[in-house]
């Protein structure tokens, strides 16, 4: 099988090294993004990954020339981006009536014009080439909505409709486009919600605790495969029984 180069957006997070993890291990040359910023953990995810295939290159999703220069930088280096996965997100819990306008727009930002500014800047290459796998990380609340997070739901409600309808724009050119939803996950932005909410929405999941990141990697590896060519515009959740729906 061609080895293939996949680029992780939120690629050093919790969900995101294990995607690069599964990926890499699945026989592709992994890129992780993240922002630069993060000095510690991104030094934290490159001592995690040594001696895998699995590189690093600084970049904001939330800016148009920065995803940019990631798809070049990626391009130059490594090759043709196959396989984007759109796991870079960020939460501002709080209730519509606290809710600041900051709070409102980073969230829609990074969340949702992220996922246009890579997938805007990778898909030639994909088009070009005649095949592509993309790969939008959504989330469980987009689906059910979810007390204090008016900004995170729209936002990964959002991811669904854009992964439709850019799944019909690409179909005929080999390029696939889904999404997961994700539930609960032993993740440090779940862990950062109160002991007490989380364990009330834990005793909500019928399977009765918290997701594995590589329970979610597992499925990105599904859909990233090359043999996913009749999968699109699809989504799948992996939240323990949480949501159930026709
Ligand atoms: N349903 C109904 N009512 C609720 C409620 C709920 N789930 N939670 C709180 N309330 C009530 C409270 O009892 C309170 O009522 P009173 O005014 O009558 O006392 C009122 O709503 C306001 O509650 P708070 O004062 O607690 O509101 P807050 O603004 O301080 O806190 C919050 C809000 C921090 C957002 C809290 O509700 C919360 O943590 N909610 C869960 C958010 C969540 O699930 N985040 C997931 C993060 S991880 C993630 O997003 C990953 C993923 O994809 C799954």
């Amino acid at each position: 099988m061609k080895k293939r180069v996949a680029l992780v957006t939120g690629g050093i997070g919790g969900l995101g090294t294990e995607i690069c993890k599964q990926l890499a291990s699945d026989g592709n040359t992994v890129v992780a993004t993240d922002l630069a910023a993060r000095t510690e953990r991104v030094q934290a995810f490159i001592k995690v990954v040594d001696g895998l295939d699995i590189h690093f290159v600084p970049g904001d999703v939330g800016d148009f020339e920065s995803c940019k220069a990631v798809v070049r930088q990626i391009e130059a280096e490594h090759g043709a981006i196959d396989i984007l996965v759109n796991a870079a997100g960020i939460t501002r819990d709080t209730t519509l009536r606290k809710m600041e306008c900051a709070q409102w727009r980073d969230v829609l930002h990074i969340n949702l014009d992220g996922v246009f500014n890579m997938c805007r800047n990778a898909v030639d290459g994909m088009l070009e080439r005649g095949y592509g796998r993309i790969i939008n990380i959504s989330s469980v609340n987009g689906q059910t909505g979810q007390f204090g997070q008016t900004n995170y739901s729209a936002a990964k409600a959002g991811m669904h409709g854009f992964t439709m309808a850019m799944a019909r724009e690409v179909a005929r050119k080999g390029v696939t486009v889904n999404s997961i939803s994700p539930g609960y996950c032993e993740t440090a932005m779940v862990m950062s919600m109160s002991a007490d909410v989380r364990n009330k929405i834990v005793g909500q999941v019928p399977v009765g605790r918290l997701g594995k990141p590589s329970e979610i990697a597992r499925t990105v590896s599904f859909l990233a495969a090359e043999e996913a060519g009749f999968i699109t515009g699809a989504n799948i959740p992996v939240n323990g029984g949480l949501f159930m729906s026709s």
